[in-house]
């Protein structure tokens, strides 16, 4: 059974990307191959996300989408990892569509678990650990340009923010030996990757005790930052009750440490916040917004915000807007509360704001976030900015584009022939000077 093709489809966060990097690596081992044209797999797995009703709903109908293959083609194995292998594995198995339901950390037993698969005998592996992290795994990278490359830190959540499923479908939180780390960011390096965004759900949390002592994030950071000027670190997703003045130090002290800090707020109401279990006040949010400013004025925030959890009163709702203003967010992830079965809002809150109202605050929050985002891409007007290329615009293949430190994409002339500038391939650094901009992107000239 050598050789067979694999094919899978990704869900929800930057973290189950790089699992299914890591599932690609251990099916490699195992005499796997790769595949992107799901007709010619002969197994099919949806590495799924929970996190909100919408994304489980859409998965349901890609299993209907895989079974069609199962039922054209003799032999094919479908199957469900992830996040939601870990809720729904019952209903998963009873709907008899899928062969096998592996959990987040049961991916090693993947080879064996396909070795298993037979008509009417589906294999289940949905136990979470309280160490695996992968870290001897080198993922087998699935993004297309050879840049930016995502590592995993630590997995799993130790914080239980009463609307959130993470710490049910990932386990406990478990941080990486920082060796493998810096080994991985290294060798990524040595490949020509140029930008590496460290992962976790609460980096700001990573703890490793090791024998010479303990390393945090902050000195994580900067041993992956001392690998080489050339290569950028980013990181996500941190959390506000925990990022430490030594991380926003650290940060301002390596110019290759990129300034954007993804800081969700959620709400901007105290009463919600509580409620939500954030474990922080709207005046703590602000204060380390204060500390991150006057350590790195250029340094970008953005945020994810949740409109319409449990007993949200319109001035809990104005709370939101008002803190959205006070920042002044450069971008912005923003959801309608969605209720997950299991956590403590569902148990304790009733999911009472009406889903059209739901709807309605989230579409002020959304309006009020293009103003900011654009008011802040605005601001960035004629300004200087180093940018790592990722390869050709969509829009235009004269042009290239590519990120500045602060996250921000930047559209320039791949070559200025009367500048003596010539042409830009994906991994170069360039320079760029801002002419004008939309909400969404910083219309350059190369300088
Ligand atoms: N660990 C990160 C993010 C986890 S999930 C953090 O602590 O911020 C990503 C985002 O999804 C969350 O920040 C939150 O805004 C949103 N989210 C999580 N659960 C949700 C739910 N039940 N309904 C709506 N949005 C939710
Ligand atoms: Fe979910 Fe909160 Fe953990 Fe983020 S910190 S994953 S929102 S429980
Ligand atoms: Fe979704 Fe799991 Fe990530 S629920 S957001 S895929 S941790």
């Amino acid at each position: 059974m050598s050789h067979r093709k694999v094919y899978i489809e990704t869900y929800g966060c930057q973290m189950n990307v790089n699992d299914t990097e890591v599932i690609f690596s251990i099916l490699a081992k195992a005499g796997y191959e790769r595949t992107e044209n799901m007709e010619e797999a002969d197994v099919l797995m949806a590495n799924t996300c929970s996190v909100r009703d919408n994304a489980e709903q859409r998965i349901w109908g890609r299993i209907d989408q895989f079974y069609g293959q199962k039922r054209l083609r003799e032999g094919v194995v479908t199957g469900i990892v992830g996040c939601m292998a870990e809720r729904l594995k019952d209903k998963l198995l009873e709907s008899g569509r899928v062969d096998f339901v592996a959990g987040p950390d049961t991916y090693r037993s993947l080879p064996s678990m396909l070795a298993a698969v037979r008509p009417g005998f589906p294999q289940i592996n949905v136990e979470l650990s309280r160490e695996e992290t992968y870290a001897d795994i080198e993922p087998v990278r699935i993004d297309k340009n050879g840049v930016s490359a995502f590592i995993s830190i630590m997995r799993g959540c130790n914080n239980v923010c009463s609307y959130c499923v993470v710490p049910y479908t990932r386990g406990a939180e478990r941080s990486r030996d920082p060796r493998t780390i810096v080994r991985e960011a290294c060798d990524l390096f040595s490949k020509g990757y140029r930008e590496v965004t460290l992962l976790g759900q609460n980096v700001d949390s990573y703890l490793w005790k090791g024998n010479d002592g303990d390393v945090d994030f902050a000195d994580l950071l900067a041993s992956v930052a001392a690998i080489s000027p050339d290569l950028r670190v980013r990181f996500s997703t941190s959390h506000p009750k925990d990022i430490s003045d030594k991380v926003i130090v650290t940060m301002s002290e390596h110019d290759n440490i990129c300034r954007h800090i993804h800081l969700p707020v959620q709400s901007g109401s105290d009463a919600m916040l509580e409620k939500m279990r954030r474990r922080y006040t709207r005046e703590w949010y602000l204060g380390r917004v204060a500390k991150i400013r006057e350590v790195m004025p250029d340094c970008a925030i953005t945020t994810d915000i949740i409109a319409g959890f449990c007993g949200e009163t319109l001035s809990d709702h104005e709370d939101t807007l008002s803190v959205m203003r006070a920042v002044g967010y450069d971008y912005a992830y923003m959801f309608q509360y969605s209720e997950r079965p299991g956590t403590l809002a569902a148990l304790k809150y009733p999911d009472d704001i009406p889903a059209e109202e739901k709807t309605r605050r989230l579409n002020e929050i959304i309006s009020l976030q293009n103003e900011l985002s654009l008011e802040s891409n605005r601001r960035d007007v004629g300004k200087t900015f180093k940018v790592l290329v990722e390869g050709p615009s969509k829009r235009d293949p004269k042009d290239s584009c590519g990120r500045a430190s602060n996250n921000k994409m930047c559209v320039f002339p791949s070559a200025v022939p009367e500048k003596g500038l010539s042409d830009c391939k994906a991994g170069d650094y360039v320079n760029v000077k801002v002419l004008s901009c939309t909400s969404a992107t910083l219309i350059c000239e190369r300088v």
